[in-house]
């Protein structure tokens, strides 16, 4: 392993106002969002889609450090031949790959699941690393609601996390450890922050035991946040303070960055509590975006599948991407959303 290297991709990853573009939507789940669009789910269309993205200029030179991709999209060129993966790396963006297979019913654990996709996961990584692959995602689940989520759920993911994470390392990937905390439910911010800590503490004893190095990985975390159901929601201020106290109870500060995952929030809510906590300030750790919905919706809606709509969708992601890079060094404010 090549510790030097993975930290300074890492670094780059999550560079001053940059953050990640999480575009791997597995078939099954692009399926859900061009539903909604009335796109219909095949190949060409979701290389249309994506090159569009990749091709927007102003917000992959500038604001998209790292692109997340599906086994399909590192493999696919784009309609002049181009590979997708050297529009990105062109954009000066780094290619990254989704290797985790999916959350699947944990044995024993009724209503929870253990995310698999180990075996030949070495094999696999080589393959990626070839096809210009430098960063890796592997997305844990953890759903709050009565008598879960169990010890067995969150051991059995966060050992599958670190077994990951050291094989990315071995394979000169930078790991994205995503343990996400769902926000489906009723529960409120302080069953969140508290099942949250618990995670995150399995999770960073389980890398300590796999000999992960802190300094070559990214952790994508949820935001402490109140089920999308709970009665009371949240001011943004409320949000911001309660992650930032999560994260410093549990994130060492070795690791380099800390990319969030929008889970569910809306577009504006995602960026507006990045911004209050990076306003907040003093923190050891760069803290950034790894969105997917909160930077798609809005271009997939003004695509729509239709070639004469593409400059509409990245006129769209250009604007969301640069929101969340305001954000991303605290200077986002609303009156930003419509300047
Ligand atoms: P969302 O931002 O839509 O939650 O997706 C991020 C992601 O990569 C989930 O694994």
């Amino acid at each position: 392993m090549n510790l030097d290297e993975l930290n300074s991709i890492a670094k780059k990853m999550v560079a001053p106002g940059k953050g990640i573009l999480a575009a791997d939507e597995s078939t099954g789940t692009i399926q859900k969002r061009f539903d909604k669009i009335g796109v219909a789910n095949n190949e060409d269309n979701r290389r249309d889609y994506r090159e569009m993205l990749f091709r927007t200029d102003t917000a992959m030179k500038s604001h998209i450090g790292g692109v997340i991709l599906f086994d399909e999209t590192i493999r696919q060129k784009a309609k002049d031949g181009t590979p997708l993966v050297k529009l990105i790396e062109g954009a000066g963006s780094i290619p990254g790959i989704k290797v985790d297979a999916g959350a699947k019913p944990l044995a024993g654990s009724p209503g929870e699941t253990v995310t698999e996709g180990l075996d030949g996961l070495r094999e696999r990584l080589k393959d990626y690393h070839k096809l210009g692959a430098r960063f890796a995602k592997w997305r844990a689940v953890i759903d709050i609601g009565k008598d879960i989520p169990s010890y067995n759920c969150i051991n059995a993911n966060a050992h599958a996390l670190a077994r990951y994470a050291a094989l990315c390392q071995e394979n000169g990937i930078v790991p994205i450890v995503e343990p996400e905390v769902l926000m489906d439910g009723d529960h409120d911010i302080a069953r969140c922050e508290e099942v949250t800590v618990w995670t995150l503490k399995e999770v960073f004893q389980e890398l300590f035991y796999a000999n992960v190095a802190l300094e070559g990985m990214i952790l994508k975390p949820n935001m402490i946040v109140p089920g999308m159901k709970c009665a009371k929601q949240n001011s943004a201020d409320d949000v911001a303070r309660a992650t930032i106290r999560v994260l410093k109870q549990c994130v060492p500060s070795a690791v380099p960055g800390i990319a969030f995952l929008s889970g569910g929030q809306s577009d504006e809510d995602a960026t507006a509590h990045l911004s209050a906590m990076n306003a907040i300030g003093g923190l050891p750790w760069a803290l950034t975006f790894s969105y997917g919905r909160a930077l798609q919706a809005a271009p997939q809606k003004a695509w729509s599948g239709k070639a004469e709509n593409v400059a509409a969708g990245q006129k769209a992601f250009a604007h969301r991407a640069l929101m969340n890079s305001l954000a991303a060094t605290g200077k986002w404010t609303k009156t930003a959303e419509t300047a």
